[in-house]
């Protein structure tokens, strides 16, 4: 029996508050991508609960990977390595993932790595069903090329310039709260539920971008880092005017709200991709992360920067999954680099670390 030579990487992530394991082929062919998301259990509390989500992590950690390789039409036998989500993220949370991790690979013989969760974002355009975001058919190998990404989600927003060997270097990071998690926050200050990120996008769609003067945070600073506390904090200055809690999705207010929200959010990320794309001469733009799902940032991105290739994923791909896990950690795997049996869940964990660093 040969497992080396098929290619197939078992991908888990357990960062947050998805439970998440897929089946990859060659870092590239995505064979089965399961997630199970805890929003349910998160939205009555108006956010991610750590102890609720490294519980349901446990619960739900074998059913998906059986569920994978059912999908993958696969058996634990033919899978060539196992990549598994060592940090940065929720520390109860990272601890299922890896442990899991740990015990498939252990009790199978299967070699093991461990990956950075943002670098996992990072690879998301290179991995798809049938085409990867580049456009390239998935059973080709991978167009290398150099590239600004901006990964924004709800635990990140970075910036970093990807070298063509997949060398990652960071350029900025948000100095208080994440993008996604300032959607989350302004969904909250006006009832709208949670995760924020979907609702606002759908809710903006109908209101005015230019209702309210909002701050557009850092952007006469020179670099590449974020700030969000503060719109955020304008946005609830505008709510505690009109009268807090007294108005509904429906209303005028709510929608135009929104749209302002989300018009600011869109031109600082846009303003600090033009700047990193202009001072690296780079001609290629990645942006992934949940956040990256958003319609407007996706129109946006393709009015404004016409000359580049910019690739964002499929939605699937956008939000946390195993896919990326695996598509990263094929990378690793193939370069020979191994986590033990002695890998351990990182709380923080750097972008630029190189994937040596992710297997301790
Ligand atoms: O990548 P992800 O699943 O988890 C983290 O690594 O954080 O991102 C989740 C974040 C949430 O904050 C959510 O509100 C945001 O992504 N999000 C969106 C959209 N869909 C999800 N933000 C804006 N527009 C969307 N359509
Ligand atoms: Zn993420």
């Amino acid at each position: 029996m040969s497992r080396s030579g098929s290619g197939l990487v078992l991908g888990i992530e357990t960062s947050c508050d998805e439970t998440a394991v897929a089946v990859v082929e060659r870092g590239r062919r995505v064979l089965a991508n399961r997630v199970a998301s805890q929003v349910d259990l998160h939205a009555r509390h108006g956010g991610v609960v750590p102890e609720i989500a490294s519980r349901a992590h446990l619960e739900q950690m074998v059913a998906m990977a059986e569920g994978a390789l059912g999908d993958a039409g696969v058996r634990i036998d033919g899978i060539e390595a196992v990549a598994v989500t060592r940090g940065p993220g929720l520390i109860g949370c990272l601890l299922v993932g890896v442990e899991f991790g740990k015990a498939l690979a252990t009790s199978r013989g299967l070699p093991l790595v461990g990956v950075q969760h943002v670098a996992g974002h990072l690879d998301s355009p290179w991995i798809g069903r049938d085409r990867d975001a580049w456009g390239n058919p998935v059973t080709e190998p991978r167009e290398e090329m150099a590239c600004v990404g901006l990964c924004v989600s709800g635990g990140h927003s970075s910036i970093v310039y990807r070298h063509a060997d997949g060398r990652i270097e960071g350029m900025g990071e948000t100095l208080d709260d994440a993008v996604g998690e300032a959607y989350d926050k302004v969904a909250k200050l006006l009832g709208l539920g949670y995760p924020g990120g979907p609702v606002i996008d759908r809710i903006a769609a109908e209101g005015d971008p230019e209702a309210f003067a909002l701050p557009r945070p850092l952007k006469n600073k020179p670099g590449y880092d974020f700030s969000f506390s503060g719109l955020k904090t304008a946005v609830r200055r505008e709510v505690e005017k009109h009268g807090a809690g007294s108005a509904g999705p429906e209303e005028c207010f709510v929608r135009d709200l929104c749209a302002s929200f989300q018009a600011a959010c869109i031109d600082t990320l846009l303003g600090r991709c033009e700047r990193a794309l202009a001072d690296r001469r780079a001609e290629a733009l990645a942006v992934v992360g949940g956040v990256a799902a958003n319609r407007a940032l996706r129109a946006a991105l393709g009015e404004r920067f016409g000359g580049i290739r910019v690739a964002i994923p499929d939605f699937e791909f956008c939000t946390d999954n195993g896919a990326m896990i695996a598509g990263a950690g094929w990378g690793v795997y193939t370069s020979g680099v191994r986590a033990g049996p002695r890998l351990t869940a990182m709380a923080q964990l750097d972008i630029a670390s190189p994937p040596a660093a992710w297997q301790g």
